[in-house]
Order: C-alpha cells, then structure tokens, then sequence
C-alpha cells in the first residue's frame, strides 16, 4: 500500500481486487444476476449533466447539513453492509471510527462482525443507525431494536427489498459463507454462524436468509415495527412513487431509495433514474436518500439537485476498508467529499441547499429545450 497515490475510488476498487481473497471480492463486488442495474446504478449518472452557474463568488463554502435532524459536516453517509471484518480484522468499528472522525453517519447492518455495543463504544459521539431485517422470529428481531436502542443508534433503516436474497452468480459459485473465524456478532445463538451452513447448490448467505429471514415482509411488520420502538423508522429499498406513497401512509420518517447496490433485482432501474419520482411523490413530507453507484462528488451533486437530503456509500467503505481499516474508510470518505467541494464551486454553489434541480440536465446538451 506505501507508495501508492489514491486520486479517486476506483484506485481503491483495484487495491481491494489485488488483496482481498477471491470470495471476498467477489461477494463484496457482486450484483444480481446478470448485472445488467449494477452497470446501470453507475452509468446512469453520466447521462445527467451539470448546468454551472458562473460569477457567483464560491470562495467561502458549507458542505453541512442535517439528517433526521442530526448535524453532518457534509451529505455523504455509510451504508450498512455486511460482514466488514472479511475486508479488515477492525471491520464495522473502523468504519464507525472512521465516519465519527470525518463528522457523519454510519449506518450499521443487522448482519455486522462487531456487536451494537462494540461499534457504540468505538466511538460514543458518532452518529449511528442501525439497519434492520426482520426475521422470522419476532422476538429475537426485537431483541435486536432493544439493543440498539440502548446501544444510542438514533433511528432504524428498515431493508424492505429483501424478503429473499437476490441471485449472485459469483456467490452461488463460490458457495460463499462468512469465514468460520468470523460471526454475525449480534447473534449469541447457535444463528451467529448460520451462514456456514453447507448448501450445494447456492450461497450459504442466501441459504442462511432463507432459513431465518420472514419471506412474508409486508407493511404489517412496520406497523409491528412502530408499535415496538419510538425510533424513527427508514424504509431503505423502495423504487416507486407508489410504495414512496404507502410508506408515508405507514408513517415512517424518511426514505432510503435504493437497489441494494443492485444485488437483489436486476433489471430495476439506477436509483438516480427513480429518484425525481420519490422526491416529487413524497413532496417535502419527509426526507429522502438516495444510494447505489455514488463514487465522485459530482454523482452527489447531482443526486442532492434531484432532491436526495444525503447520499450513502456502500462498496466504497469497503473499498477504504480493505486498503487501510479506519484510515482508508476516512480517506475514502475525504476524497468524495473534497469533489463534491470542488463540484459546488464550479458549478457556482455556496451552500448544500444553492444546489437546486435547475443544476441538471437529464437531456444532456440540448438545456434549450428545458
Ligand atoms: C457487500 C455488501 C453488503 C451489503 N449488506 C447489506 C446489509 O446487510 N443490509 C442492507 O440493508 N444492505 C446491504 N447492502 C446494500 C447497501 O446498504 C447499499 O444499498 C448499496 O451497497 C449501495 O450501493 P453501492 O455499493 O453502489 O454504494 C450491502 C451491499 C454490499 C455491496
């Protein structure tokens, strides 16, 4: 790693590819099927283009801005994903270090390789959701909410597009399962290794969802959810105007759009092509995100324009991970937001809230027909 200049996430992609395991990559890499959305999540920023404002004086800038109502120095937040410690042995606690130190959020997954309480302790004053599965045992998935809640996470990330796990080839190849020196450690049961189980014919992972994860998952269970916890609840998975529509009807505090980084449906549309959809059905009711390809601060740019309050990163993180723990996590983190500085000024934004929807272009040249 000494020696090396990282410019731009990319450089950190093909670090993790020439060190992590092959499995590991694989899995961390990966999307759907064919992957036909993951290309997609990242291609489909370049077809918005960036109308700069000019002679707007940007000497004095402030990324800032707030999130459920918490203060971030800039919209660029972690998204939980799973099983950290496969990329470094400090896995989801550097992550949270990293986040805290950078003075933003991270939002941790149910399927972690450090506890709640591990990650809450790394860092006290960090900023942390928790993100939420529900299994098909109630009990323990509330178990989980009491944990967080105690542990200080300050709202729930509900995942609401994985009632089953998507089809991923290099997994199903690979008979992927966590490492058997690592755990899920927010399990104490027999459960915490469950992604060990031997299938022949799929993922571990995937068999491990199957067994334990309720196939049932409907808004029934956010109202369940609601009745258990006064924590704000996030739908993280929703696509549509329609269901952007029935989760304000269920009452949630804000929405995640998001693909799952394209690992679950493929053939779904880049979280960037729905975004206006969700923005314009939700109209200011609540706040909403977006995540899936961000990798440059002019992607944030442009998904902030469209109306996201933040943006989450993914693979990134892990990226960032693999290359140095905490440090990398936090290089990552300073790369994106330096760009997204750099995209403010020359596109003639002083403040998050100048960057308004005129700032894109969906028609790319063509700004006459606007
Ligand atoms: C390796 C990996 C593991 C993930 N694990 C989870 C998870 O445990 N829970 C969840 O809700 N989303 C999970 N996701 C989805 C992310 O939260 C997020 O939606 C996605 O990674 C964003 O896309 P990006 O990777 O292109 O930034 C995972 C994604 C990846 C790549």
């Amino acid at each position: 790693m000494a020696g090396q200049t990282m410019v731009c996430v990319d450089d950190f992609e093909r670090f993790a590819q020439k060190h992590l395991a092959r499995n590991v990559f694989d899995y961390y890499r990966s999307g759907a099927n064919l992957e036909e959305t993951l290309k997609d999540n990242r291609e489909a920023f370049k077809r918005y283009k960036i109308r700069p404002r000019v002679l707007r004086d940007v000497s004095h800038r402030n990324l800032s801005t707030t999130i459920l109502g918490e203060k971030i120095d800039f919209p660029i937040c972690i998204a939980p994903t799973a099983m950290q410690k496969m990329a470094h042995p400090d896995g989801e606690i550097a992550t949270a270090k990293a986040a805290a130190k950078m003075k933003t959020l991270m939002c941790l997954s149910s399927w972690a390789t450090c506890s709640f309480e591990e990650v809450a302790e790394a860092d006290p004053n960090g900023l942390k959701w928790f993100q939420l599965y529900i299994y098909k045992d109630r009990e323990a998935t509330a178990q989980l909410v009491r944990r967080a809640e105690k542990a200080g996470y300050k709202a729930i990330a509900l995942t609401v597009d994985t009632p089953i796990l998507g089809r991923r080839y290099a997994d199903v190849r690979n008979k992927f399962q966590l490492p058997p020196h690592l755990s899920l450690a927010n399990f104490d049961n027999e459960d915490k290794h469950a992604t060990g189980v031997k299938s022949t014919n799929d993922s571990g992972l995937a068999a491990y969802v199957a067994s334990l994860i309720d196939p049932s998952l409907n808004w029934e269970h956010v109202e369940w959810l609601k009745s258990i916890t006064k924590l704000p609840i996030v739908v993280k998975g929703i696509l549509t105007a329609e269901d952007a529509l029935e989760a304000l009807n269920h009452g949630i505090a804000g929405i995640l759009v998001s693909n799952h980084g394209a690992r679950q449906l493929d053939g779904v549309p880049a979280t960037i092509d729905v975004l206006s959809e969700v923005v314009q059905a939700v109209n200011g009711q609540v706040e909403v995100y977006l995540d899936g390809g961000v990798r440059t601060g002019t992607d944030v740019l442009k998904a902030i324009a469209l109306g996201a309050k933040c943006v989450f990163l993914g693979r990134p993180a892990l990226w960032g991970l693999a290359y140095n723990g905490k440090e990398g996590v936090q290089q990552v983190l300073q790369i994106i937001k330096d760009e997204f500085s750099l995209a403010m000024a020359l596109s003639g934004c002083c403040t998050v809230s100048d960057i308004k929807p005129s700032l894109v272009s969906r028609h790319s040249y063509d700004w006459c027909k606007l």
